[in-house]
């Protein structure tokens, strides 16, 4: 067919308006598959939608279309739905002669206002959930509609989707492959499939088609609209098709599936049986999509809209193809409620009648008791990774505790979150960033190697190969158990391969036969010896290195597929106990902890391992740290870890006795700071090294009086939060108190004064406070300040203002002091403290948060002068500070910065990130400031007129976590996000913090209008 001369025009939309409903509106034109669609715009009114057919349509399908409208508006269902508009002469359908004398049917709907489902930026759980919930509703009011008319041959009617079968020479491999596998399966399943329940549903429940709230954080799937494909077929298909659009776009169609079917359940429940069938559904709709598009290609090249699915949907069709369909049968029938497995409790019943000895499985080793082992993500037993990653060592351990238990096998780690699988190897992107297979789904029973296996009940050979390569299974047998009630299989891994690969498959193992023995490493996947002994239900489609580990949010179906190994061998000690939930942890804090000890994100994370640049919460997802400068040189570095390890072994005493750690950190530290500053002294917090480095001012100027920035913080000691405008200007702050004179926050881009050349401004503002002092006729003690003024919103003091204010405090007998707590360390890049951006030594050095990795140890550096003054007799006594752990520790972490680099490292990667993040900021100019030094940045959201955005800042915080990203929030107006990562953060890191921070950006709620 010309497409041009079916083609309606939007004048000639709007002539027919007038002329058939006497109506005057504007019409624009709308994509539309088959009919030509037009809005109807009204003033002040939701106005129409206007549906004008093809050439010589069926009128009989039309009446249909409305009868279904007009059933819709009259079913109990609180359901929104276009609504029949009748013309002039009371008729729901009217005819008209079009310019080449072709007959065409005239049908006019209400406008259901909302934008649509495809414009939904991000499409998150609660939203999907939504949209199965709105299509169930509608399925459900459509139960008791039928139609002579929806009974008819239509190519896009899953149920006869085989037509495709006839098309496939339009594709190449790998594309045919895809298609007819799916073709093939269905086809199998044809019995089944046509006997499923069957209803009129509206089949096309897509992208564009469902109408959403306006609310851009929670947004809501409202109504249906265009039931022009509307069938009488399988009840289900409505689902599959909503589950073909729905997921794409997302990484992992299955997860992104479940949240649509779970919604369509909750309002119309689904049948087992239909569940079953949903995978090869949702597979057959998009198997139909392909091949339309292929075929509209050729037939009508003009019109994009016929193919505008077919990218999305092969993207979908090529991941679909390697999702195990028994796994997604599983998967759908967690969402909706039922046993993963449907013979979990078969299983289970069965297991609970034969019980087994450990003896039955290791008949060599004469032993049935169990001493459990924990070796999750948490286990203090595994320890560091670089010890775990150490066979030798593992081994050692091991045996050590073998030696403890003689009466004991070790076993365990059944559903345990393991830190070994926790290595990038494991990784995928999922649809909410990174996801570890971390979950353990057999027990390890850890045994000497040759120990041998045996067999608890007779097993047919089912696999029995070499699972060659690191942390694979090495020598692997699996059985199959066909038992009066229930088929299961059991799993040996880490044999040696001869004993493994000597059973053939096919081969029929006795109860109590030899299965193989205990390999040793690395024949045995590179692993101290032992079994990993699992219980599955189904093989999904494995025949080698079927998994042993699960990613966390697959674990509830894995959990179902593979039974506790422990339901067959019942040892006491491998009970599951009650473990602590998050929920418990919260309830405790908040009854037992002070009030005042906030929780960070709106979902607190459990946070129990860290590794450089990633904190690991108790399930072993790993999240991107780009907020603890604590970590300095990477959580749980190994050497600094080692360096407290050793020294706490040895002795740990208060610094009034000799000891060479304390000089040692004296040295390292001296080595990088300027000539002058050559004194320390070793306190165990930033607090209290600026609550000394106070005490030293006043004992040197005999002044009280100091001056500080506005929205400076520098501790929570008494004296600290007197010099905190941060705190005292902030909530249940009462203010300055009287020897505390504060300036304006030096910030050139929303500050009191603005722009490239505010030092002299800023400058005048610290002399003012010096003439106040001066006015109450006493003097200045300090000036202290950081050199970027962190919880003011990595605020860069303005170039050269350091200079004159030290030089106007200096004149007016007043100390300088410089607060590196968070600064310091190598983090600026260029320098290796703070203080050196600015061409100033200042008198006091005070030194925090990066010092110790972790560990409570902070200085003050001062110069001879300072010191010698503050030695006025008084012994300046610290019970912790300067001990020889906590000097260990600093000393190991000073000389990890300066053996790795770790400054050159934030200097390179750092200028990296700003550049890319002033990029970002071109693409979104909410982002109104990028700004700070080396690895320690901020970026500052603004609206058009620089107001603050607080919400959209504390959103991208939020979000960034639920893609495995952590970020922070500071400035007075909570509107900066702050960068400042432990110094071993990598380009690639970075590149992957813009990634998200871009795909975040794009959201409705971060698309505020400037
Ligand atoms: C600039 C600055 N100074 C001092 C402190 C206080 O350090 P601490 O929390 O170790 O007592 C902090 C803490 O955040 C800080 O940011």
């Amino acid at each position: 067919m010309d497409y041009k001369t079916i083609k309606i025009t939007t004048s000639e939309a709007e002539k027919i308006l007038f002329e058939l409903y006497n109506i005057k509106g504007k019409a624009s034109s709308l994509p539309g598959y088959i009919d030509f669609n037009f809005r109807i715009k009204i003033e002040n009114e939701e106005g129409y939608i206007l549906k004008i057919s093809r050439p010589d349509e069926n009128k009989k399908y039309l009446e249909f279309q409305q009868d279904l409208l007009q059933s819709i508006e009259a079913s109990d269902e609180n359901l929104i739905a276009p609504k029949v508009i009748k013309d002039k002469n009371n008729n729901s359908i009217s005819e008209i002669t079009d310019a080449f004398g072709k007959r065409r049917f005239v049908r006019m709907l209400t406008w259901v206002s909302g934008s649509v489902w495809s414009s939904v930026n991000p499409q998150l759980e609660d939203f999907r959930f939504s949209l199965g919930e709105q299509c169930g509703i509608l399925t459900k009011a459509l139960q008791s509609f039928d139609h002579p008319e929806a009974h008819y041959t239509f190519e896009w009617d899953i149920a006869q989707s085989l037509w495709t079968k006839e098309h496939l020479h339009l594709f190449s491999e790998p594309k045919k492959e895809i298609l007819s596998y799916h073709q093939d399966k269905f086809e199998a399943i044809q019995t089944s499939y046509t006997k499923l329940r069957k209803s009129v549903v509206h089949n096309d429940p897509n992208d564009n088609n469902i109408i959403v709230s306006s609310d851009v954080l929670h947004p809501r799937a409202k109504a249906a609209i265009d039931y022009g494909d509307a069938i009488y077929t399988q009840t289900i298909n409505d689902v599959a098709i909503l589950c073909a659009y729905g997921v794409m776009e997302h990484n992992d169609s299955l997860d992104a599936s479940l949240a649509l079917v779970k919604g369509y359940h909750s309002t119309f429940p689904l049948e087992e049986i239909e569940l079953e069938h949903l995978y090869h559904a949702i597979a057959m709709r998009l198997v139909i999509i392909a091949t339309k598009s292929a075929m509209n290609k050729i037939e009508e090249p003009d019109n994009e809209y016929l193919w505008i699915s077919e990218k999305p949907a092969w993207e979908v069709l090529e991941k679909w193809r390697l999702i195990s369909p028994d796994f997604a049968h599983y998967s759908f029938r967690e969402a909706c409620g039922f046993t993963p497995h449907p013979n979990e409790e078969l299983f289970g019943q069965w297991a609970s009648n034969h019980p087994f000895q450990l003896s039955e499985l290791f008949p060599s080793i004469h032993l049935n008791k169990v001493h459990p082992i924990d070796l999750s993500v948490s286990s203090t037993w595994m320890g560091h990774q670089e010890e775990f990653s150490n066979m030798d060592w593992f081994q050692f351990k091991m045996k050590q505790l073998q030696g403890e238990v003689p009466n004991n096998i070790i076993a365990g780690g059944y559903l345990e979150p393991r830190p070994i699988y926790t290595s990038s190897a494991y990784d995928r992107i999922g649809n909410y960033g990174r996801e570890s297979r971390s979950i353990h789904l057999g027990i390890d029973y850890w045994l000497p190697a040759e120990t041998p296996i045996h067999t608890l009940l007779e097993g047919e050979v089912v696999i029995a190969i070499n699972d060659a390569g690191d942390k694979e299974y090495g020598g692997l047998v699996i059985l199959k158990h066909q038992t009066e009630t229930v088929t299961f299989y059991t799993l040996y891994g880490h044999l040696s391969v001869k004993s493994a690969t000597k059973n053939k498959i096919g081969d029929i193992l006795k109860k109590g036969s030899k299965i193989g023995a205990l390999g040793n490493y690395p024949e045995n996947g590179n692993w101290p010896p032992h079994l990993h002994f699992q219980v599955m239900l189904s093989l999904l489609g494995f025949n080698v290195d079927y998994p042993g580990v699960a990613y966390f949010s697959e674990m509830e179906v894995w959990k179902s597929i593979c039974p506790d190994p422990n339901l067959l061998i019942k040892s006491e000690a491998l009970q599951k106990k009650e473990k602590t939930t998050q929920r418990d942890l919260i309830n405790y804090r908040k009854k037992y902890l002070g009030k005042s000890l906030s929780l960070q994100y709106k979902v607190p994370v459990e946070m129990v391992r860290g590794a450089g640049q990633y904190l690991m919460d108790s399930m072993g997802r790993k999240y991107l740290d780009t907020v603890n400068n604590v970590a300095h040189v990477g959580h749980e570095n190994y050497a600094v870890v080692k360096a407290g390890q050793e020294q706490m072994a040895l002795i740990n005493t208060n610094s009034r006795y000799l000891h060479k750690n304390i000089n040692a950190l004296a040295e390292e530290l001296i080595e990088t700071l300027a000539p002058e500053l050559n004194v320390l002294h070793f306190v165990n917090s930033g607090s209290e090294a600026n609550e000394l480095a106070i005490r030293m001012a006043k004992a040197v100027t005999g002044k009280k009086d100091i001056i500080a920035s506005e929205v400076g913080y520098h501790g929570n000691s008494n004296m600290c939060i007197d010099i905190s405008s941060y705190k005292f200007d902030g909530k249940g702050g009462k203010g300055a108190p009287e020897h505390t004179h504060i300036f304006p926050l030096p910030d050139a881009f929303r500050g009191k004064y603005r722009g490239n050349h505010t030092a002299d401004d800023y400058v005048n503002e610290v002399q003012k406070q010096i003439e106040n002092i001066k006015n109450k006729g006493r003097n200045v003690g300090a000036f202290i300040i950081e050199p970027i003024i962190s919880c003011g919103g990595q605020i860069e003091l303005p170039e050269g203002f350091l200079a004159k204010a030290y030089q106007m405090v200096r004149e007016a007998g007043g100390i300088c002091i410089s607060d590196e707590v968070q600064t310091g360390c190598g983090r600026m890049g260029k320098t290796f403290w703070g203080f050196q951006l600015h061409d100033v030594v200042p008198d006091i050095v005070t030194i925090g948060k990066p010092l110790g990795n972790g560990h409570p140890i902070a200085a003050v550096a001062c110069t001879q002068e300072v010191a010698d003054k503050f030695a006025n007799g008084m012994e300046y006594f610290n019970t912790f500070g300067g001990n020889p752990v906590s000097c260990a520790i600093a000393t190991e972490v000073i000389r990890t910065v300066k053996r790795e680099k770790l400054q050159k490292n934030a200097l390179v990667v750092g200028e990296f990130l700003k550049s890319e993040l002033k990029k970002l900021s071109k693409d979104f100019p909410i982002i109104g400031e990028v700004r700070g030094q080396g690895l320690f940045l901020g970026i500052e959201l603004v609206d058009a007129n620089l107001n603050p955005l607080e919400a959209q800042t504390d959103y991208i915080a939020n979000r960034m976590k639920d893609h495995g990203i952590l970020m922070s929030t500071d400035g007075p107006d909570h509107n900066v996000l702050k960068i400042k990562p432990p110094l071993v953060f990598t380009k690639e890191n970075a590149e992957e913090l813009i990634y998200y921070l871009r795909k975040i950006f794009t959201e409705d709620f971060m698309m505020i209008l400037l």
